[in-house]
């Protein structure tokens, strides 16, 4: 179902202490705000989920990983699976991050994977994508957009997008201070409504909520979010600071 979302991606950021102390400051800062539709998700680093999930009990804040491997079990040193996940209470998963495609080599094919993997063990997905500097320059990044989609969602049927949030996140504006002007973010937004529209059907493109991500703080959330095909952002540096998180709350 299509809501708004303001999504905090910790990336590798905030030991076992600073996570609690920050959930601890997020759920009071939350407690008052009129939230409707709104969610508040954080996703802290895997050894802090566990942590964050107990100190997140009682209020509004979903706590989500930020990746995870597409097998059940097995010889995969260093890797948490999504049955893993589910059994601490972890029910989302971001994937596709573009940190996670450039630094650490996930194909698309990977990523089909990882999606197959999350829905079978009914995890919803964060879905990260976004064209690179020079594809915008070049004038690919409707194109670059629509095969990210096509190679690692259009497998699936309709039914499965009720448990898919899109997140378009250009990497040129990723911890960079350059965001997508407002407008940018919503003729990319209507554009993938347009193909969720094509592909399925109007039900599937009205009830996808799609977020940006790239750059968003306090001084340029409102904006963004003020457009009619944005849902909401997916939010890394501004989410590490309750001060910031919060006022990026009350903008959508
Ligand atoms: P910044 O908000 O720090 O640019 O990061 C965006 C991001 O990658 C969220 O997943």
């Amino acid at each position: 179902m299509r809501s708004k979302i303001v999504a905090g991606n910790w990336k590798m950021n905030k030991n076992y202490k600073e996570t609690k102390v920050l959930v601890k400051e997020i759920k009071k800062s939350i407690k008052r705000l009129p939230l409707d539709n709104t969610r508040v998700i954080i996703a802290p680093t895997f050894v802090n989920l566990s942590i964050a999930t107990k100190r997140a009990e009682k209020s509004a804040i979903e706590v989500v990983a930020q990746n995870m491997h597409q097998a059940t079990n097995g010889a995969y040193t260093g890797e948490v699976s999504a049955e893993m996940l589910k059994s601490i209470g972890v029910n989302t998963v971001i994937l596709g991050h573009s940190e996670r495609r450039t630094l650490f080599g996930e194909t698309d094919k990977i990523l089909t994977e990882k999606v197959n993997a999350a829905l079978e063990n009914e995890l919803e997905i964060i879905f990260c994508f976004g064209e690179l500097l020079e594809d915008r320059k070049s004038d690919k990044h409707f194109e670059v957009v629509k095969s990210q989609l096509e190679n690692a969602l259009f497998h699936l049927d309709a039914l499965a997008w009720n448990h898919i949030v899109l997140a378009y996140e250009p990497v040129w504006a990723i911890g960079t201070g350059e965001t997508a002007t407002p407008e940018q973010a919503q003729e990319m937004h209507a554009f993938i409504r347009k193909l969720l529209q094509e592909k399925y059907t109007t039900v599937v493109a009205d009830n996808t909520s799609i977020l940006y991500g790239g750059s968003v703080k306090p001084t340029n959330a409102e904006e963004i979010f003020s457009k009619e095909d944005v849902d909401g952002g997916l939010i890394g540096g501004a989410s590490l600071k309750v001060e910031d998180f919060t006022a990026i709350i009350k903008a959508i």
